[in-house]
C-alpha cells in the first residue's frame, strides 16, 4: 500500500487488517506522520509493516517484491493540493505520473499484475451533468486532476497490452471525517484547502473564521454542492475492490461517492449542529476553478462491488469533530 500512512491509506489499512489481509506499507512520510502507524496498532492491537521510502525508487520496491509475498498493490500516494499543481506543474507531473510509472514497471518485472488507483472525481469535465458516471466525459482544468487521469490512462494501455492485468480506478468525491476512535484522522502538513478540515479548525478555535467560496450560484442556497462520504466507506471501498480484481481480469472504473449531494451551507449547518461550537463565517469570491455541483451516481461500484456507503453527513462531521476534538494539532 504506497501511501499506506496517509489519511485515506491508514484507514484502508486497517480495513485490510481487520478483513485478515497483511498489508505493506510504503510511505516517505512527507505528508504523513508516523503516529498514524500507532493508531492503527491501538485499534486493531497490531499495525502493518512499514517501510519508509519513495514508490518511485524501483530498487527499494524490487526489494520488497522479492522479500514479501506481494499479489496485489494499492496506490495512494501521491501529492494532492491543486493550488500548489498551478504553482509547480512539473514537480507534480514527476510525483505523481512518474513515480507511478516506475512503480508498474517494477510491478511488471515483478509480475505482480493487480493494481488499485486512488483517482479522483477531479477527472470529470466540471461542464458535466451531473450526477457523474464513470462514463461522463473527462477533463480536468488544473495539473493535479491532469495527473491523475494521465495515470489512468497508462493504466489503460497496460490493461489493453496484456489481459492479464487486473486494474481497478477509484474515482474519490469528496473524503471527509475519520475513524470513531479518533485515533487516525487527516492531518495535512500544510494549511488545509478542503472545506471539512477548515470546518473543523474553526469549530475547534484555530482559525477565527471561515470564508464561504460564493452564495452566488445556481443552486438552492447559492452555495456549490459536493458529495461527501466517510473515509470509512471509501476504505471498504478498496477491500470491495481488492475482491472483485481476485475474481475479474481488465480495467475498471468505479466511482465511490454516495450519490447525495450536501451544499457547503448545509454542511455548516450541520458541523454547527453536531459540534455545538460558533463557527463564524463570511461570504467571499468565488474560488477560481470550483463547479456549482459534483455528485458521483455510485451505481456501479454498487451493483459491482456490492458496495453501498454507510454514513451519514451527520456521522461524517461527527467523526471528523471528535479526530479534531482529540488532536487539535494533528498527530503533533
Ligand atoms: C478539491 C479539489 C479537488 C480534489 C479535492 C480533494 C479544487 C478546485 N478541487 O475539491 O481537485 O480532488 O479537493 O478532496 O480545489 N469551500 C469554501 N471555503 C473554504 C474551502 C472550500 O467555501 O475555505 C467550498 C469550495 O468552494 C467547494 C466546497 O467548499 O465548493 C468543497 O471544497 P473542497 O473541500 O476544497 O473540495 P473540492 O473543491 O470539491
Amino acid at each position: 500500500m504506497t501511501g499506506g500512512a496517509g489519511y485515506i491509506g491508514s484507514h484502508s489499512v486497517l480495513a485490510l487488517m481487520e478483513a485478515g489481509y497483511d498489508p505493506i506499507v510504503l510511505d516517505d512520510f512527507s505528508n504523513s506522520s508516523k503516529e498514524s502507524i500507532s493508531g492503527i496498532k491501538k485499534i486493531y492491537g497490531a499495525g502493518p509493516v512499514v517501510i519508509e521510502g519513495d514508490t518511485g525508487n524501483s530498487s527499494l520496491l524490487m526489494d520488497i517484491f522479492s522479500s514479501y509475498d506481494v499479489n496485489s498493490v494499492l496506490h495512494f500516494s501521491g501529492l494532492k493540493s491543486v493550488e500548489e499543481s498551478m504553482a509547480d506543474p512539473l514537480r507534480y507531473y514527476s510525483e505523481n505520473v512518474g513515480s507511478s510509472l516506475s512503480l508498474l514497471r517494477t510491478m511488471q518485472e515483478a509480475n505482480i499484475q493487480t493494481i488499485i488507483f486512488s483517482s479522483s472525481a477531479t477527472v470529470y469535465d466540471p461542464e458535466s451533468q451531473v450526477p457523474y458516471t464513470e462514463n461522463s466525459p473527462t477533463n480536468p482544468i488544473n495539473p493535479y486532476g491532469h495527473t491523475k487521469l494521465c495515470v489512468e490512462q497508462i493504466l489503460h494501455g497496460l490493461a489493453s497490452s496484456n489481459p492479464e492485468w487486473k486494474v481497478g480506478i477509484l474515482r474519490y468525491f469528496n473524503p471527509v471525517g475519520a475513524h470513531p476512535s479518533g485515533h487516525i484522522g487527516e492531518d495535512p502538513k500544510q494549511k488545509p484547502n478542503n472545506l471539512m478540515p477548515l470546518v473543523m479548525q474553526t469549530a475547534v478555535g484555530r482559525m477565527e473564521k471561515l470564508l464561504i467560496y460564493g452564495d452566488d450560484y445556481d443552486t438552492p442556497d447559492g452555495t456549490c454542492i459536493r458529495d461527501y462520504i466517510h473515509v470509512l466507506d471509501l476504505a471498504r471501498g478498496h477491500l470491495s475492490a481488492l475482491t472483485y480484481l481476485e475474481r475479474h481480469q481488465g480495467l475498471h472504473i468505479w466511482n465511490l461517492g454516495t450519490g447525495k449531494g450536501t451544499s457547503v451551507q448545509e454542511l455548516i449547518d450541520k458541523a454547527r449542529e453536531v459540534t455545538g461550537a460558533v463557527i463564524n463565517t463570511e461570504i467571499t469570491f468565488r474560488r477560481l476553478g470550483d463547479s456549482p455541483e459534483a455528485v458521483a451516481d455510485p451505481k456501479k461500484a454498487k451493483s459491482e462491488l456490492s458496495w453501498h456507503p454507510e454514513y451519514s453527513i451527520g456521522n461524517m462531521c461527527a467523526d471528523h469533530w471528535n479526530w479534531q476534538r482529540q488532536n487539535p494539532d494533528g498527530y503533533q
